[in-house]
């Protein structure tokens, strides 16, 4: 909580009902755009996500030389050569975009200088630029930071690799440098992190191969075939979680993402007595996508393993928020990674639920709340300028009563329109 007088909006609480449709997902619009710009034959995607943080990509691919046609969330993209660019590429508040676009700059064989926002230069880039060393790449980081220069490899210095940070980013970025260096590579011990690249890869035929902790990827695409991005199952969780808390609450989310490396959440809602239901089950672009229906229900405390957090690494935070209205105390194991996000977001989940009464305890790696009755008093909380702080406020209010945020300026970075999503299903 904060001494912020004025809040920039206070979200109320109030039942969902309806249907409702939610961005593309941003991680897989990320890696379709790296993808397409790695063919000289156009790729046509559709159902981009339009949020800043993809804009980044899309931003930082033009500047080195890929050809885009069309506009808003379809886009015909290719790229003949990347070429080194001219300024600096500036990754806004995208660690996505910093972390995969060194991936494919070193594959690329290119120069380049990477920056970000002021929450990006926060985060930590020795990671990814250890590993791309590995790779062959030079990388030169502020203190571990950005700002970062790279110059690429024309020579690969190893083909196996041993990942030695929990992340799909860097992941990633591996495959990435080995798709555009056009080399065999392998990558060991992934965690079960997401498999979104491998997935997007395959469909447009490459010759790759994974099983949860080992990544082979033998040659690189052969199809043009158009990418359909399906629905962002992270913006779809503000929902779900919100219409689980708030009684009287019944919708349908439609086209959304249900890739099992991204349902920890959802694993872990239905373990805690959650009423979720996938509908419409089928395949688009290589991703599993189904439409969610998601009813009211009483929940009960559980205990949330490490496996499971790290397929729900960016709604840990909504996961809390589901916690705080459990009967009993919910653990959540595996949350580490957390204060190095956007924000850090076990301070935000203390914020956030302190404001509506309910207590957490900290570890380095867990956390553990006390389940309870939440009440919103309409206390200000501090966002950070996080996307996702300022919308699991509008969840938590959704069952709470009042809670408002500091600003929700940050909400445009994946969801720009969720302010007008949430009016359009939510009755007070
Ligand atoms: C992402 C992976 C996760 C996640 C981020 C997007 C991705 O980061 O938090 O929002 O698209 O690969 P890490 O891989 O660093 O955990």
């Amino acid at each position: 909580m904060s001494d912020v007088q004025s809040p920039a909006r206070i979200f109320a609480a109030g039942a969902l009902r309806g249907t409702l449709e939610v961005p593309g997902d941003k991680s897989i619009s990320h890696r379709a755009l790296m993808v397409a710009a790695a063919s000289a034959t156009p790729i046509a995607i559709r159902n981009l996500n339009q949020g800043r943080d993809v804009r980044a990509t899309l931003e930082s691919l033009i500047a080195l030389g890929a050809e885009v046609d069309g506009a808003g969330s379809s886009l015909r993209v290719r790229a003949v050569q990347l070429r080194e660019p001219v300024a600096t590429i500036d990754c806004m508040n995208s660690g996505s975009t910093a972390r995969m676009m060194l991936g494919v700059c070193a594959g690329a064989n290119l120069r380049a200088s990477f920056d970000g926002d002021d929450s990006l230069r926060r985060r930590p880039m020795e990671p990814v630029s250890a590993q791309l060393r590995a790779f062959g790449a030079r990388i030169d980081t502020n203190d571990g930071r950005m700002p970062v220069q790279l110059h690429g490899t024309p020579e690969i210095q190893t083909q196996r690799f041993i990942l030695l940070t929990p992340s799909a980013q860097i992941k990633s970025a591996l495959l990435f440098a080995g798709l555009y260096a056009k080399q065999p590579i392998e990558i060991h011990n992934d965690k079960g992190s997401r498999d979104h690249t491998e997935r997007l890869l395959r469909y447009l035929g490459a010759d790759i191969a994974w099983n949860g902790s080992h990544v082979s990827l033998r040659s690189g695409i052969t199809r043009h075939d158009p990418i359909e991005v399906a629905g962002d199952v992270s913006a779809a969780s503000f929902f779900i979680v919100a219409a689980t808390v708030s009684p009287g609450s019944e919708v349908t989310i439609r086209n959304v993402g249900v890739n099992p490396t991204r349902t920890g959440l959802i694993d872990a809602l239905r373990s805690m007595g959650a009423d979720i239901v996938f509908a419409n089950a089928r395949e688009v672009a290589g991703e599993p996508v189904a439409d969610v229906v998601v009813k009211h229900a009483t929940l009960r405390a559980a205990s949330i393993g490490a496996d499971v957090a790290l397929r729900a690494i960016d709604e840990v935070i909504l996961l809390a928020v589901a916690a705080a209205f459990a009967n009993g105390r919910s653990k959540i194991v595996g949350v580490r990674e957390l204060r190095t996000k956007e924000s850090d977001r076990i301070a935000a989940i203390e914020r956030l639920l302190g404001s509506v009464g309910i207590a957490i305890e900290t570890e380095p790696n867990a956390i553990t709340i006390e389940g309870g009755v939440p009440r919103g008093t309409g206390a200000v909380v501090e966002t950070h300028h996080d996307h996702r702080t300022a919308m699991a406020a509008a969840t938590l209010a959704a069952g709470a009563g009042p809670v408002g945020i500091d600003s929700d300026a940050s909400i445009d970075v994946s969801f720009p329109n969720f302010l007008e999503t949430l009016q359009s299903v939510q009755r007070p």
